[in-house]
């Protein structure tokens, strides 16, 4: 088992991350005088496979708990859900201390954080993420959100969890296609952070990809430490260090955009993203061909995309312009100058951006 603290002062909280570990949680809500009273938000799924279990870790050490389902879908990530969720909850609070339970992926999480964040101005939630996108990401850092028909994550707030926790055993149910998901993330905190971990990956591939637990243990304690530490230093992403965490999700955000959100999904589009990102860094003179190949090598070995297929670059560029991080006339790229040295880097010429992207078709 590992221990990862997110050390915002008041705000502080762990993140725990094991296998086997499902048993404990109730002991360590306790420890932390979360509350009473659980309002666990799920989809059908997870309450069928897992749901006796947790009741029985929380009434065991006196919770009251109760299930809000929602669909297992993007959609759910609304404001429409947002408030039947909290209609249900403020039926469910019985004037004892009640608190949230994200108890899925990073859709549930974004949106049981943002719940939340503003029922009666804030009470206490924690992250049980369940995928390893969310283990490794979505859950740690406070981001929450729900979803416009003008855009993606356009009304949310900044709120931390109480707790992460990270049992790596329930990845075992996911399917193929979302571990390579959120393959996707872990190679991009391997490239702007750890060349340990890119290691790793690159002599692990077996184990990692048949979900071994201690595979899967040891690199989401290596993610969640990277990702805490960035979040530690610039929480509401002001100072720009946050900012690193875009590595690949530039152009793969325009990737995402472009192809109406039913190409690609957002591992193979950030993948895609970070192989511009890559030819980019070299075009620039900034990163060695055989560090570039190593990079580009790895997220193929995980199966992921390393060519666009049936997306035109002309609608990647402009999606890349209305992208609301796109701010003004800058444009701002996480670039790489080796593995584990990120760089930002400004103005780049769009001539060289549309050869770049024309590179990887
Ligand atoms: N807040 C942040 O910082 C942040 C960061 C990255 C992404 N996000 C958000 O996260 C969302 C994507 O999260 P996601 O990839 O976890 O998607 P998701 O929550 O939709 O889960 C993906 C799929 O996996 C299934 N699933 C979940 N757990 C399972 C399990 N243990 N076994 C079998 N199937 C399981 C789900 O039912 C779903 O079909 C997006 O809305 C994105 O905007 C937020
Ligand atoms: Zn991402």
């Amino acid at each position: 088992m590992h221990k990862v603290s997110v050390n915002l002062g008041k705000r502080a909280y762990n993140i725990i991350i094991g296998g086997g570990i499902f048993y404990q949680l109730g002991a360590y809500l306790k420890k932390i005088d979360i509350g009473t009273d659980a309002f666990i938000i799920s989809n059908a799924f997870l309450k069928n496979k897992y749901g006796a279990k947790l009741s029985q870790v929380l009434s065991g050490n006196g919770f009251n708990c109760y299930f809000k389902l929602v669909a297992d879908s993007e959609k759910s990530k609304s404001i429409q859900t947002a408030s039947a969720v909290i209609k249900e909850l403020a039926k469910f609070d019985q004037k004892r201390k009640v608190f949230i339970i994200a108890f899925w992926g990073g859709v549930v999480g974004d949106l049981a954080g943002f719940v939340a964040s503003v029922y009666k101005r804030g009470i206490n939630y924690i992250q049980v993420p369940t995928t390893l996108l969310a283990q490794v990401d979505s859950a740690i850092g406070g981001k929450t959100a729900v979803d416009l028909d003008l855009g993606k994550n356009l009304v949310g707030t900044f709120y931390q969890p109480r707790l992460v926790f990270s049992e790596v055993n329930f990845l075992k149910s996911l399917d193929i296609t979302q571990v390579r998901c959120g393959m996707a993330e872990v190679i991009k905190y391997a490239v702007i952070n750890d060349p340990k971990l890119f290691n790793f990956l690159e002599n692990k591939y077996q184990e990692v990809i048949q979900r071994n637990p201690a595979a899967l243990e040891i690199i989401i304690n290596a993610c969640s430490r990277i990702k805490a530490g960035i979040v530690t230093q610039d929480e509401k992403e002001t100072s720009g260090l946050r900012s690193i965490l875009n590595f690949g999700h530039t152009i793969g955000h325009a990737i995402e955009a472009a192809g109406g959100y039913k190409g690609y999904n957002h591992g193979q589009a950030v993948s895609l993203g970070m192989i511009v990102a890559v030819d980019l860094s070299k075009k620039l003179g900034l990163i060695a061909a055989k560090s570039a190949a190593r990079i580009k090598n790895l997220i193929k070995l995980y199966g992921l995309p390393v060519k666009i297929k049936g997306v035109a670059v002309a609608k990647i560029i402009r999606a890349h312009y209305h992208d609301k991080k796109f701010s003004g006339k800058e444009n701002k790229f996480v670039l790489i100058e080796g593995i584990g040295k990120p760089r930002i880097v400004r103005n780049i010429k769009l001539d060289l951006i549309k050869e770049a992207v024309r590179g990887v078709i």
